[in-house]
């Protein structure tokens, strides 16, 4: 066993050993990791598993003092490499942060530690007839406090929109050790700047959030999923297409195509139509009395957009075996290839159809097999580009990332943006420049320089190195 650095033994001093995986312990790696299509491995000299703001705040002191690098951890569930140590140093995880605090049925908010998983948020909430929208599909092990770093999104985003939207206020740990803390318990309030909004989505670049007073809603009374079953892609493509224009307001608008759908049928309870060339899963929310004919609006709309079919879920249980289907489909190509780079672009929604037929194409140029699914009503499509070649071969990486920066240049040049919902981490810092300016990026860089000069807290994510001049 490795003998503890300086850091890790005065961490311990401060915290307690028991606040600490140091050298040796067999949970040491899992901080190195996340869900990212990454394979590399980056080892932290410790991690620290925080209880309180005030041991974040030690911890933030204490490495700045020393000139340690510290990166801020929540589920792990990330996918662009956001909390990964990638300097090595120490790794500030709030896994342990669980508490429910309060909740406010007269305010409609709640107050919670980042560590909450959001599935148990939600449940906690809706015991109590209260609603908390955001569902990415991580939910059941996904931490708010993540979802708030890299604002969230998921399928009900469609009506309900993003993490964003449901953070009121936040107590945030500043690189040193000062606490901040910001935002309001009202509906409205424009007084002073917006410090809130700026941090959400920060991936952990600007500071720790140690606690979310969080926006919630009355709980609709009903919902009820139907499922417009397609021929093909491009056909479902433009039924979202007509959907959206229909001034129906669906609370989710998801597709997914055959080789998503395929991939779990084996797994899933709920039977997929072997017909199923692409789904387009449309819910409806609202008085329990509306459903029946709100589904039948959205069938007959299916109908008339070229389904072959439309199946219709309203129990309960079939409802949550379509949704545990759906949350299925990107474990299961994880499980199926040895490389899954998942994309989440997001265009313009008059371009969707467009770009669907782009990645269409850049698969056949580059004999990249790829699988669509996601949140295609708002433009934001879960490209993965699959292979079951060897991950260590840097050919075969090369390989796998040209084709992700096609898909990128396709995005761009219809009007979109490289990451609809995932974030920017590590995987897409160095394509920004392919949608941002210079001057964009470069003022985002003294933004972050405010909240952190030392450039200590999260390094090397979300902006790219500076150029050198004559690069
Ligand atoms: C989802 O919507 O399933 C996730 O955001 C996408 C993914 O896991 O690729
Ligand atoms: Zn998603």
């Amino acid at each position: 066993m490795k003998s503890p650095s300086d850091i890790v033994s005065v961490l311990e001093r401060e915290l307690g050993a028991q606040a600490i995986v140091g050298p040796g312990h067999e949970r040491l790696d899992d901080y190195g990791r996340d869900e990212s299509p990454l394979p590399e491995f980056y080892p932290p000299e410790c991690a620290v598993l925080v209880e309180s703001a005030a041991q974040a705040c030690a911890v933030l002191r204490i490495c700045l003092e020393r000139k340690v690098p510290v990166t801020p951890r929540g589920a792990g569930s990330g996918m662009c490499g956001g909390a990964l140590p990638v300097a090595g140093g120490v790794v500030l995880s709030t896994e342990r942060m669980q508490r429910i605090k309060e909740i406010d049925p007269a305010d409609l908010i709640a107050v919670v530690e980042p560590g909450v998983i959001t599935g148990v948020l939600q449940t906690a909430v809706e015991d109590q007839g209260l609603f908390y929208p955001p569902d990415p599909a991580s939910l059941e092990f996904c931490s708010i406090g993540g979802n708030a770093a890299t604002n969230a999104g998921g399928p009900r985003a469609f009506k309900y929109g993003v993490t964003r939207e449901y953070i009121l206020g936040l107590e945030v740990c500043l690189m040193g050790g000062e606490l901040l803390r910001c935002g309001r318990r009202t509906a409205k309030g424009v007084t002073g700047y917006d410090l809130v909004a700026g941090f959400v989505g920060t991936e952990g670049t600007f500071g720790v959030i140690t606690e979310l007073l969080v926006k919630l809603l009355p709980k609709p009374p009903a919902a009820a999923t139907v499922l417009g079953v397609f021929a093909d892609v491009p056909t479902a493509g433009t039924a979202i297409n007509g959907l959206l224009r229909d001034g129906l307001r669906p609370r989710v608008l998801e597709l997914a195509d055959k080789a998503s759908i395929d991939h779990i049928r084996a797994k899933s309870r709920y039977r997929f139509p072997a017909n199923a060339g692409a789904i387009v899963l449309i819910e409806v929310d609202g008085e329990a009395e509306s459903m029946q004919m709100m589904m039948e609006k959205v069938g007959m709309r299916c109908d008339e957009l070229g389904a072959l079919d439309v199946l219709a879920a309203t129990e309960p249980a079939e409802r949550r075996s379509v949704w545990e289907a759906r949350r299925l489909i990107s474990p299961s190509l994880k499980e199926a290839y040895r490389i899954k780079v998942n994309e989440d672009i997001c265009v313009p929604r008059g371009r969707i159809v467009e770009m669907l037929a782009r990645i269409d194409r850049i698969s056949a140029e580059t004999g990249i097999a790829t699988a669509v699914f996601g949140h295609a009503g708002d433009g934001n499509l879960h490209c993965n580009l699959l292979s079951n070649d060897n991950p260590d071969d840097p050919d075969v990486r090369t390989r796998m990332w040209s084709a992700a920066e096609q898909v990128f240049r396709a995005t761009v040049d219809l009007g979109g943006t490289l990451s609809g919902e995932h974030g920017v981490g590590l995987t897409k810092r160095d394509y920004i420049h392919l949608e941002q300016s210079e001057q964009v990026i470069e003022w985002q860089r003294r933004w972050k320089a405010m909240w952190d000069p030392s450039g200590l807290l999260n390094p090397g994510k979300r902006l790219p190195a500076r150029r050198v001049c004559n690069e």
